[in-house]
Protein backbone atom coordinates (compact mmCIF):
# COMPACT_ATOMS: atom_id res chain seq x y z
CA UNK A 1 0.00 0.00 0.00
CA UNK A 2 1.00 3.55 -0.73
CA UNK A 3 0.88 5.85 2.15
CA UNK A 4 0.69 9.59 0.42
CA UNK A 5 0.33 12.67 2.52
CA UNK A 6 0.64 15.07 -0.35
CA UNK A 7 -2.05 16.09 -3.06
CA UNK A 8 0.92 16.65 -6.12
CA UNK A 9 2.03 13.05 -4.93
CA UNK A 10 -1.30 11.21 -4.60
CA UNK A 11 -2.26 13.28 -8.30
CA UNK A 12 0.79 11.51 -9.93
CA UNK A 13 0.00 7.78 -8.48
CA UNK A 14 -3.60 8.04 -9.77
CA UNK A 15 -3.05 9.10 -12.89
CA UNK A 16 -4.77 7.56 -15.81
CA UNK A 17 -6.11 4.95 -12.63
CA UNK A 18 -10.07 3.59 -12.25
CA UNK A 19 -10.38 4.53 -8.98
CA UNK A 20 -13.02 3.96 -5.80
CA UNK A 21 -12.30 5.75 -2.83
CA UNK A 22 -13.24 5.34 0.71
CA UNK A 23 -13.00 8.64 2.85
CA UNK A 24 -12.57 7.75 6.53
CA UNK A 25 -11.38 9.96 9.78
CA UNK A 26 -9.23 6.63 10.85
CA UNK A 27 -9.72 4.97 14.36
CA UNK A 28 -10.61 2.12 11.89
CA UNK A 29 -12.76 -0.82 12.39
CA UNK A 30 -14.76 -3.85 10.32
CA UNK A 31 -17.45 -1.55 9.66
CA UNK A 32 -14.90 1.08 7.15
CA UNK A 33 -12.96 -2.01 6.31
CA UNK A 34 -16.29 -3.77 5.14
CA UNK A 35 -16.21 -0.32 2.63
CA UNK A 36 -13.36 -0.97 1.19
CA UNK A 37 -13.69 -4.80 0.44
CA UNK A 38 -17.07 -2.99 -1.16
CA UNK A 39 -15.04 -0.39 -2.97
CA UNK A 40 -12.51 -3.46 -4.69
CA UNK A 41 -15.84 -3.89 -7.04
CA UNK A 42 -16.07 -0.26 -7.93
CA UNK A 43 -12.91 0.10 -9.03
CA UNK A 44 -9.33 -1.11 -10.44
CA UNK A 45 -7.69 1.19 -8.07
CA UNK A 46 -8.72 1.12 -3.85
CA UNK A 47 -7.95 4.56 -2.38
CA UNK A 48 -8.99 5.44 1.41
CA UNK A 49 -8.45 8.55 3.23
CA UNK A 50 -7.41 9.32 6.99
CA UNK A 51 -8.35 13.16 7.37
CA UNK A 52 -9.94 13.94 10.99
CA UNK A 53 -11.93 16.88 9.46
CA UNK A 54 -11.71 19.98 12.05
CA UNK A 55 -14.53 21.82 9.83
CA UNK A 56 -16.96 19.52 10.97
CA UNK A 57 -16.61 19.80 14.38
CA UNK A 58 -18.30 22.87 16.26
CA UNK A 59 -15.69 23.70 19.11
CA UNK A 60 -16.94 21.92 22.39
CA UNK A 61 -17.01 18.77 20.16
CA UNK A 62 -14.61 15.77 20.24
CA UNK A 63 -11.72 16.95 17.42
CA UNK A 64 -9.38 16.90 20.08
CA UNK A 65 -9.76 13.91 21.71
CA UNK A 66 -11.15 12.05 18.56
CA UNK A 67 -8.99 8.97 18.37
CA UNK A 68 -5.94 8.84 16.00
CA UNK A 69 -4.53 5.37 15.42
CA UNK A 70 -2.50 5.84 12.28
CA UNK A 71 -0.21 2.48 12.56
CA UNK A 72 -2.82 0.48 13.02
CA UNK A 73 -5.47 1.92 10.50
CA UNK A 74 -2.38 1.32 8.26
CA UNK A 75 -1.81 -2.38 8.77
CA UNK A 76 -5.84 -3.07 8.89
CA UNK A 77 -5.86 -1.62 5.47
CA UNK A 78 -3.27 -3.35 4.03
CA UNK A 79 -4.59 -6.30 5.33
CA UNK A 80 -7.95 -5.48 2.84
CA UNK A 81 -5.73 -5.02 0.01
CA UNK A 82 -6.18 -1.29 0.31
CA UNK A 83 -4.05 0.16 -2.56
CA UNK A 84 -3.39 3.67 -1.81
CA UNK A 85 -3.98 5.65 1.39
CA UNK A 86 -4.33 9.58 1.16
CA UNK A 87 -3.12 10.84 4.72
CA UNK A 88 -2.74 14.43 4.15
CA UNK A 89 -2.00 17.13 7.45
CA UNK A 90 -4.00 20.02 8.36
CA UNK A 91 -1.44 22.18 5.93
CA UNK A 92 -1.45 20.18 3.21
CA UNK A 93 -5.76 19.98 2.95
CA UNK A 94 -6.28 23.62 4.53
CA UNK A 95 -3.23 25.43 3.63
CA UNK A 96 -5.20 28.51 3.97
CA UNK A 97 -8.49 28.83 6.13
CA UNK A 98 -10.90 27.22 4.26
CA UNK A 99 -13.35 30.28 3.26
CA UNK A 100 -15.07 28.46 0.35
CA UNK A 101 -17.73 26.11 1.54
CA UNK A 102 -20.13 23.93 0.24
CA UNK A 103 -23.48 24.96 1.98
CA UNK A 104 -26.02 21.71 1.46
CA UNK A 105 -29.55 22.32 0.84
CA UNK A 106 -32.54 22.30 4.17
CA UNK A 107 -32.91 18.75 4.65
CA UNK A 108 -28.97 19.00 6.34
CA UNK A 109 -30.72 21.31 9.25
CA UNK A 110 -33.25 18.90 10.37
CA UNK A 111 -32.09 15.79 13.00
CA UNK A 112 -28.34 15.59 12.41
CA UNK A 113 -27.92 18.94 11.18
CA UNK A 114 -30.41 20.78 13.92
CA UNK A 115 -27.81 18.76 16.94
CA UNK A 116 -25.15 19.96 14.91
CA UNK A 117 -24.98 23.17 13.45
CA UNK A 118 -22.57 23.50 10.20
CA UNK A 119 -21.32 19.57 10.48
CA UNK A 120 -23.11 18.97 7.37
CA UNK A 121 -21.36 22.00 5.80
CA UNK A 122 -17.74 20.60 6.76
CA UNK A 123 -18.65 17.47 5.57
CA UNK A 124 -20.01 18.56 2.14
CA UNK A 125 -16.90 20.49 1.73
CA UNK A 126 -14.12 17.82 2.86
CA UNK A 127 -16.35 15.47 0.49
CA UNK A 128 -15.75 17.56 -2.35
CA UNK A 129 -12.75 18.43 -1.84
CA UNK A 130 -11.53 15.21 -1.48
CA UNK A 131 -12.99 14.28 -4.79
CA UNK A 132 -11.65 16.69 -6.43
CA UNK A 133 -8.30 15.94 -5.44
CA UNK A 134 -8.65 11.82 -5.99
CA UNK A 135 -11.00 11.86 -8.91
CA UNK A 136 -12.46 8.58 -8.43
CA UNK A 137 -15.30 6.85 -10.45
CA UNK A 138 -17.13 5.80 -7.12
CA UNK A 139 -17.07 6.41 -3.71
CA UNK A 140 -18.40 4.42 -0.42
CA UNK A 141 -20.25 5.93 2.30
CA UNK A 142 -21.79 3.47 5.18
CA UNK A 143 -25.62 3.32 5.57
CA UNK A 144 -24.62 4.41 9.33
CA UNK A 145 -24.75 7.73 9.01
CA UNK A 146 -27.84 8.03 6.82
CA UNK A 147 -28.15 11.72 6.62
CA UNK A 148 -24.41 12.14 5.78
CA UNK A 149 -24.81 9.93 2.82
CA UNK A 150 -28.10 11.59 1.68
CA UNK A 151 -26.37 14.87 1.78
CA UNK A 152 -23.37 13.01 -0.50
CA UNK A 153 -25.71 11.32 -3.04
CA UNK A 154 -27.69 15.03 -3.27
CA UNK A 155 -24.44 17.10 -3.69
CA UNK A 156 -22.87 14.57 -6.25
CA UNK A 157 -26.30 14.99 -7.86
CA UNK A 158 -26.81 19.03 -8.04
CA UNK A 159 -22.86 19.51 -8.81
CA UNK A 160 -22.70 17.01 -11.54
CA UNK A 161 -20.08 15.00 -10.36
CA UNK A 162 -19.36 11.93 -12.29
CA UNK A 163 -18.97 10.06 -9.07
CA UNK A 164 -21.08 7.20 -8.55
CA UNK A 165 -21.88 6.97 -4.68
CA UNK A 166 -22.44 3.22 -3.50
CA UNK A 167 -23.78 2.74 0.26
CA UNK A 168 -22.52 -0.12 2.06
CA UNK A 169 -24.46 -1.83 5.14
CA UNK A 170 -24.12 -0.69 8.93
CA UNK A 171 -21.64 -3.25 10.95
CA UNK A 172 -22.42 -4.20 14.49
CA UNK A 173 -20.86 -6.01 17.25
CA UNK A 174 -22.96 -9.96 18.16
CA UNK A 175 -25.22 -7.50 20.25
CA UNK A 176 -26.36 -5.25 17.75
CA UNK A 177 -24.70 -2.01 18.39
CA UNK A 178 -23.11 0.15 15.11
CA UNK A 179 -19.60 -0.06 15.40
CA UNK A 180 -18.59 2.93 15.57
CA UNK A 181 -14.94 5.08 16.32
CA UNK A 182 -16.72 7.18 18.96
CA UNK A 183 -17.49 3.32 20.77
CA UNK A 184 -14.10 3.43 22.36
CA UNK A 185 -14.76 6.29 24.56
CA UNK A 186 -17.27 4.14 26.54
CA UNK A 187 -16.81 2.75 29.66
CA UNK A 188 -17.80 -0.90 30.17
CA UNK A 189 -21.05 -0.33 32.29
CA UNK A 190 -22.04 2.29 29.06
CA UNK A 191 -21.07 -0.16 26.59
CA UNK A 192 -23.40 -2.66 27.96
CA UNK A 193 -25.87 -0.28 28.32
CA UNK A 194 -25.47 0.74 24.15
CA UNK A 195 -27.02 -1.88 22.25
CA UNK A 196 -30.06 -0.52 23.79
CA UNK A 197 -30.50 2.36 20.87
CA UNK A 198 -30.39 -0.53 18.33
CA UNK A 199 -32.99 -2.85 19.85
CA UNK A 200 -35.02 0.07 20.96
CA UNK A 201 -35.04 1.10 16.69
CA UNK A 202 -35.89 -2.76 16.25
CA UNK A 203 -38.97 -2.21 18.86
CA UNK A 204 -40.04 0.80 16.62
CA UNK A 205 -39.60 -1.03 13.33
CA UNK A 206 -41.61 -4.05 15.11
CA UNK A 207 -44.61 -1.88 16.15
CA UNK A 208 -45.19 -0.29 12.90
CA UNK A 209 -45.03 -3.92 10.82
CA UNK A 210 -47.88 -4.81 13.33
CA UNK A 211 -49.68 -1.69 12.37
CA UNK A 212 -49.03 0.95 14.44
CA UNK A 213 -48.37 4.72 12.41
CA UNK A 214 -48.95 7.16 15.32
CA UNK A 215 -45.43 7.92 14.61
CA UNK A 216 -44.96 10.56 17.08
CA UNK A 217 -46.43 8.98 20.13
CA UNK A 218 -43.95 5.69 18.91
CA UNK A 219 -40.84 8.58 18.61
CA UNK A 220 -41.97 9.79 22.35
CA UNK A 221 -42.34 6.23 23.68
CA UNK A 222 -38.77 5.62 22.21
CA UNK A 223 -37.13 8.47 24.15
CA UNK A 224 -38.80 8.05 27.21
CA UNK A 225 -37.52 4.41 27.20
CA UNK A 226 -33.74 5.48 26.69
CA UNK A 227 -34.29 8.51 28.90
CA UNK A 228 -35.83 5.49 31.95
CA UNK A 229 -32.39 4.02 31.33
CA UNK A 230 -30.13 7.13 31.51
CA UNK A 231 -29.55 8.33 27.86
CA UNK A 232 -30.69 12.28 26.77
CA UNK A 233 -31.67 11.35 23.25
CA UNK A 234 -31.74 14.18 20.92
CA UNK A 235 -34.36 12.48 18.43
CA UNK A 236 -35.55 9.55 17.62
CA UNK A 237 -37.51 9.95 14.30
CA UNK A 238 -39.64 8.28 11.86
CA UNK A 239 -38.70 9.47 8.51
CA UNK A 240 -39.48 8.62 4.96
CA UNK A 241 -36.54 6.85 3.33
CA UNK A 242 -36.23 9.10 0.23
CA UNK A 243 -35.91 12.41 1.83
CA UNK A 244 -36.04 12.33 5.68
CA UNK A 245 -39.18 14.14 5.62
CA UNK A 246 -42.21 13.53 8.21
CA UNK A 247 -43.76 10.25 6.05
CA UNK A 248 -47.01 9.52 4.51
CA UNK A 249 -48.55 6.13 5.10
CA UNK A 250 -47.50 4.47 1.92
CA UNK A 251 -43.94 6.03 2.10
CA UNK A 252 -40.57 3.84 2.58
CA UNK A 253 -39.66 4.40 6.51
CA UNK A 254 -36.29 4.69 8.08
CA UNK A 255 -36.09 5.02 11.73
CA UNK A 256 -33.42 7.36 12.51
CA UNK A 257 -31.37 8.21 16.45
CA UNK A 258 -29.13 10.07 18.22
CA UNK A 259 -28.27 10.00 22.10
CA UNK A 260 -25.93 10.47 24.24
CA UNK A 261 -24.74 7.47 26.73
CA UNK A 262 -22.84 10.20 29.50
CA UNK A 263 -20.09 11.51 27.40
CA UNK A 264 -20.44 9.69 24.24
CA UNK A 265 -23.33 10.61 21.07
CA UNK A 266 -24.26 7.61 19.45
CA UNK A 267 -26.43 7.64 16.09
CA UNK A 268 -28.21 4.57 14.41
CA UNK A 269 -30.99 4.03 11.86
CA UNK A 270 -33.12 1.06 10.54
CA UNK A 271 -34.46 0.63 7.70
CA UNK A 272 -38.61 -0.46 8.52
CA UNK A 273 -38.97 -3.35 5.97
CA UNK A 274 -42.15 -3.02 4.09
CA UNK A 275 -44.89 -5.69 5.12
CA UNK A 276 -46.91 -7.01 2.81
CA UNK A 277 -50.26 -5.43 2.20
CA UNK A 278 -52.80 -7.90 3.23
P1 LIG B 1 -15.93 8.16 9.61
O1 LIG B 1 -16.83 8.33 10.78
O2 LIG B 1 -14.52 7.71 9.82
O3 LIG B 1 -16.65 7.14 8.63
C1 LIG B 1 -16.08 6.83 7.39
C2 LIG B 1 -17.09 6.00 6.60
O4 LIG B 1 -17.35 4.79 7.31
C3 LIG B 1 -18.44 6.74 6.47
O5 LIG B 1 -18.95 6.51 5.15
C4 LIG B 1 -19.29 6.03 7.52
O6 LIG B 1 -20.68 6.05 7.22
C5 LIG B 1 -18.74 4.62 7.46
N1 LIG B 1 -19.03 3.88 8.69
C6 LIG B 1 -18.83 4.25 9.97
N2 LIG B 1 -19.27 3.30 10.82
C7 LIG B 1 -19.79 2.31 10.05
C8 LIG B 1 -20.42 1.04 10.33
N3 LIG B 1 -20.61 0.62 11.57
N4 LIG B 1 -20.80 0.28 9.28
C9 LIG B 1 -20.62 0.71 8.01
N5 LIG B 1 -20.03 1.89 7.68
C10 LIG B 1 -19.63 2.67 8.69
O7 LIG B 1 -18.03 9.70 8.15
C11 LIG B 1 -16.93 10.20 8.27
O8 LIG B 1 -15.84 9.54 8.78
C12 LIG B 1 -16.63 11.64 7.84
O9 LIG B 1 -17.78 12.42 8.01
C13 LIG B 1 -16.12 11.75 6.38
C14 LIG B 1 -17.18 11.25 5.37
C15 LIG B 1 -14.82 10.95 6.20
C16 LIG B 1 -15.83 13.24 6.04
O10 LIG B 1 -14.90 13.76 6.93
Amino acid sequence: MDIIPRIADLRTRLAGELVAFVPTMGNLHEGHLALMRQAREHGRCVVASIFVNRLQFAPHEDFDRYPRTFEADCDKLRSVGVDVLFAPDEKELYPQPQAFLVEPPAFANMLEGEFRPGFFRGVATVVLKLFNIVQPQAAVFGQKDYQQLMVVREMVKQLALPIRIVAGQTARADDGLALSSRNGYLSATERSEAPRLYRTLQAVAQAIQAGRHDFATLEAEAMEKLVENQWKPDYIAVRNQADLQLPALTDRLVIVAAAWLGKTRLIDNLEVARSDPA
